[in-house]
């Protein structure tokens, strides 16, 4: 097998890019889909501060590494759940690898602010998960905008946004399709989110970290059943496996064709807004934030106790 580019031996094979690539050439390939996703769908320009959300995975450290290769203004942004085990580990791969690549860091503890994921889990009666992904995506944003950072950026995949489409379209969540996207832009206090890998699959971003020597995390969440949409996952490759290609053209697809009229249907049933009492960030409910709640509950325990 050649490189389609330079010839010489390949080792990376795409089939929905009818391709093969030597390391070199595949590094430019990956450099090139990032950066055409970033311009095809206005995700940030180089005026941008951007701070990336970084798990400790392959796909998010890939994202760091790779926006500042290319110039980017970036800076990584662990959130410290406290789950045993898993985020001290996650934590150390993270650290090392942004002190080993001069790359910026900010941690923000869950402990900290009274919200470490254990003791989340213990005052829930429902599975942790969904509560968790709430709280990340509220620190997020929070840390974001006090920051004065502009954007928002990370590391999902091509996989993942599939999977987490053709999830929503079974079950034609009209609020969801509304938005799904690699772009939600800034509004009132939230900050634009951004997806830049989303040309890349799971299999590109994972050669892309081995041949660039990243080393990620990759102990599963010990309170994940699984990863999330296994189901759909392999649904969708054994479609990719019969139909290269067809990943890419379906979402691409959604996002410049399909979106459009579930934005049509969301406009008309509005949710109004207001600041969270508490810490000041939106909420669509009447009282404190879902966040401020948990926190709540989790103090109320303590007093308890
Ligand atoms: P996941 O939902 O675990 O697949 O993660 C999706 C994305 O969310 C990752 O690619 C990261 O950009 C971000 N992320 C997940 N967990 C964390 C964390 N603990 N700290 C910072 N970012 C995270
Ligand atoms: Fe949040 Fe596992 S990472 S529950
Ligand atoms: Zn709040």
């Amino acid at each position: 097998m050649k490189c389609k580019i330079c010839k010489r031996d390949a080792v990376v094979k795409l089939r929905a890019h009818n391709a093969a690539f030597c390391r070199d050439c595949f590094l430019n390939f990956f450099s090139r889909q990032v950066q055409r996703g970033i311009e095809q769908e206005h995700l940030c320009t180089k005026e941008d501060r951007i701070l990336v959300a970084v798990s400790g995975g392959k796909d998010s450290l890939s994202l760091l590494f790779e926006l500042t290769r290319q110039g980017y203004d970036a800076t990584g942004l662990f959130i410290d759940l406290a789950i045993p085990a898993s985020s001290e580990s996650a934590r150390a791969t993270v650290e090392d690898f942004c002190a080993r690549q001069g790359l910026k860091l900010h941690i923000c503890e869950m402990k900290k602010e009274g919200l470490a994921i254990p003791d989340v889990k213990a005052a829930l009666k429902r599975p942790v998960c969904s509560v968790c992904g709430k709280i990340k995506r509220h620190y997020f944003n929070r840390i974001a905008m006090e920051g004065g950072y502009t954007v928002l950026a990370t590391g999902h995949n091509l996989d993942d946004e599939v999977a987490r489409l053709f999830s929503n379209t079974l079950r034609w969540d009209i609020s969801y399709l509304s938005c799904d996207g690699p772009l939600l832009p800034a509004s009132g206090k939230f900050v634009r989110k951004i997806k830049p890998l989303w040309r890349l699959t799971e299999f590109e971003t994972a050669n892309y970290a081995f041949l660039t020597g990243i080393e990620p995390h990759i102990a599963p969440c010990p309170y994940s059943p699984g990863a999330s949409f296994t189901t759909l996952k392999a649904v969708l490759q054994r479609l990719e496996y019969a139909m290269p290609g067809r990943k890419l053209d379906f979402y691409q697809g959604f996002i410049h064709r399909g979106r459009k009229g579930f934005e049509n249907m969301e406009q008309d049933r509005g949710h109004p807004l207001h600041d969270c009492p508490e810490c000041g960030y939106p909420t669509s409910g009447e009282d404190i934030c879902g966040v401020c709640r948990i926190r709540h509950q989790l103090e109320n325990r303590e007093a308890e106790a």
